[in-house]
């Protein structure tokens, strides 16, 4: 969702902050603005609906200055227009803030100040916090910024520039992200570290209630109480070119086509062939504890509550543990019975989504022990949780996730291994669950290799006006998974069900019209399945099969390598991902931004 950019330093300001626009356009905006401290000293303000390539052409010529804050936005209060684009300044011009979060009582406080005589230029929740640091009369910005912050009920990540310290931005974090990027002699501020590689690897990330002074050669850390903090930098993991298209046409193919890579780095160094076991260090969970754990409740969204629901069901087949997942953004609301003996996994790819951060706090607020299954190091769920797995995909720009779902499932299945080793699982099963983790790399790059077929048939189904997905127990959330996909970038209506489902209701709506892209794994469910393809079949129903081997009744099948059955959902969902980019490609769609949905949810 919105993104902060900033720089002080000794570099032109403006090409810099237009990079790192850039680089935050895959979390999904719908306009732009940049302030900088132009020469004369005078804050200089460019806005633009739309793309960041619209703000560039309005760019003046002599737009220079070596100090500047630059925003994407994410259209919360207010319509996406040039006047509710940040950067936003108080009455005098000059005060300029850019903001990321949700602002509770804006209302109240807009209200407030208007009957003080302020006139509000936009719709925003975050105007209100620029005329308050204005209107302060504290001695310096930041004393002026933590009146203001003491003032508001919300979210944000902030970043402040005021005309007359020109030396300094002041941000500051709580529940949106704010990092610092270290440079030599300059200083980079982002919501997301991706903004920042090309020019630093050295960042620290600040913690909810942190605020920072950056100034050209130096920055220091303090709470928004005043008392300073530690701030030890850190090397951000990823190059540069990691965040590059690298020759595909688009994020989504390249990130599927890394998938034989990702998954290769979240098994590396973890498998421990002595014990037929996986070692996961930062799981802070010893054996008598994940022994007494007597339910797991996993918490996630979107594609990562379908990781979940593959997640439980395999740590319900080896560990033996009764496990279901939920999506965050309803468990967070129905007042849940919180359990001692129950152990919580949040599952998110970016370690942002607001829904499932929020769950986690509630759980940690009522005592419980929460682990995370996140891939962005350090993120704020990371962070939050007692411990976990990191799911090391690498970073994932592309709106819709790919190779991010495929690393999250693999790493359930190291945990469930591992929860089963301390458990009942033999070691033979043991073994044998570590042999087939391991051929799954190669067995991906198999399933790429098949593109070209896989591209053939979403030009034959790209036509349909709606699709029915189905599997049953380990299939079916990869039918949810693979349906989410398809319509997320094609915008093709889908359904997923149980295939044990069809004959209770959604038979009905079976007809040549209709395709039915049916999980069909080799498992002791397979007669089970074949039976609901008759049923298809019989209501001149057409069926895309995904199976271990072709299936009569299907009109075609994409046949997948077969590993052990726990682990056939990790395979399964895989040339769907291709199906429905190829679907979606062939429909002339914005594969890498789909529209009205963004990368990392991070409010309400
Ligand atoms: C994925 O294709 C979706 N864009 C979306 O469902 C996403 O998985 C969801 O918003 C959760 O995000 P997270 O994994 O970063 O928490």
């Amino acid at each position: 969702m919105c993104g902060i950019v900033g720089y002080i330093g000794k570099r032109d300001v403006a090409p810099l902050l237009l990079e790192g626009l850039q680089r935050l356009e895959y979390r999904g905006y719908d306009s732009a603005g940049v302030v900088i401290t132009g020469k004369s000293g005078v804050l200089k303000t460019v806005k633009a609906k739309g793309r960041v390539r619209e703000l560039e052409a309005r760019i003046p010529k002599r737009f220079t200055g070596t100090t500047g804050i630059a925003h994407t936005r994410w259209a919360t209060h207010g319509a996406p227009n040039d006047e509710n684009a940040h950067p936003h300044l108080d009455a005098d011009g000059k005060v300029a803030l850019v903001h990321n979060g949700i602002i509770d009582n804006a209302d109240d406080l807009r209200a407030k100040l208007i009957a003080d005589g302020v006139e509000f230029t936009s719709e925003t929740d975050s105007e209100v916090v620029v005329h308050l640091i204005g209107r302060s009369q504290a001695d310096t910005l930041e004393a002026k910024v933590q009146e203001a912050l003491r003032r508001i009920e919300g979210t944000y990540g902030i970043a402040v520039m005021h005309q007359d310290f020109p030396d300094r931005i002041v941000v500051a974090r709580n529940g949106s992200p704010v990092v610092l990027g270290i440079g030599d002699k300059e200083m980079f501020v982002a919501s997301d570290v991706a903004a920042l590689v090309s020019h630093t690897r050295q960042v620290v990330t600040l913690d909810d209630g942190e605020m920072a002074t950056l100034k050209a050669d130096d920055f220091r850390t303090y709470t928004t109480e005043g008392s300073t903090t530690s701030a030890t930098p850190t090397t951000v993991e990823w190059e540069a070119e990691s965040y590059d298209m690298g020759g595909h046409d688009t994020y989504m193919h390249k990130e599927i086509s890394e998938q034989p890579d990702a998954v290769d780095r979240v098994l590396r160094g973890r498998i421990d062939d002595r014990f037929s076991t996986v070692h996961l260090g930062g799981l802070n969970l010893d054996p008598r504890e994940a022994r007494s754990v007597r339910r797991i409740k996993i918490l996630g969204c979107g594609t990562s509550y379908h990781a979940g629901q593959i997640g439980a069901q395999m740590i319900e087949e080896l560990a033996r543990i009764p496990s279901d997942a939920e999506p965050a953004s309803e468990f967070r609301y129905r007042n849940p019975v919180v359990d001692p003996d129950t152990l919580y996994i949040a599952v998110s790819q970016s370690g942002e989504t607001y829904d499932v951060l929020a769950a986690v706090q509630e759980l940690k607020r009522k005592g419980a022990r929460v682990l995370g299954v996140v891939n962005v190091v350090g993120s704020a769920i990371a962070r939050e949780t007692d411990g976990g797995v990191y799911v090391h995909a690498g970073p994932e720009v592309c709106v819709v996730s790919t190779k991010c779902f495929t690393n999250t499932v693999v790493a359930f299945g190291l945990l469930a291994l591992h929860l089963g080793r301390i458990r009942d699982l033999s070691v033979a099963d043991g073994k044998r669950i570590i042999a087939g983790l391991r051929k799954l790399p190669a067995q991906i790059a198999e399933m790429l290799e098949g593109e070209a077929e896989i591209e053939k048939l979403a030009a034959e189904y790209a036509g349909a006006k709606s699709m029915m997905f189905i599997g049953r127990v380990r299939g079916y959330p990869v039918a949810r998974e693979a349906s989410l996909k398809l319509k997320e970038i094609s915008y093709i209506h889908a359904e997923a069900y149980p295939a044990s489902e069809l004959k209770h209701g959604p038979l009905a709506l079976i007809e040549p019209a209709l395709p039915t892209v049916a999980i069909v794994p080799d498992d002791e469910l397979l007669e089970k399945n074949r039976a609901a393809l008759e049923e298809i079949k019989a209501r001149s129903g057409r069926i895309l099969a995904v199976a271990h081997q072709v299936q009569e009744k299907a009109d075609h099948t994409i046949v997948v390598p077969k590993n052990e059955v726990e682990l056939d959902p990790i395979l399964m969902g895989i040339p769907l991902q291709l199906f429905a980019y190829h679907t979606a490609k062939a429909m002339g769609r914005d594969i890498d931004k789909p529209r009205n949905l963004a990368k990392s949810v991070t409010v309400e």
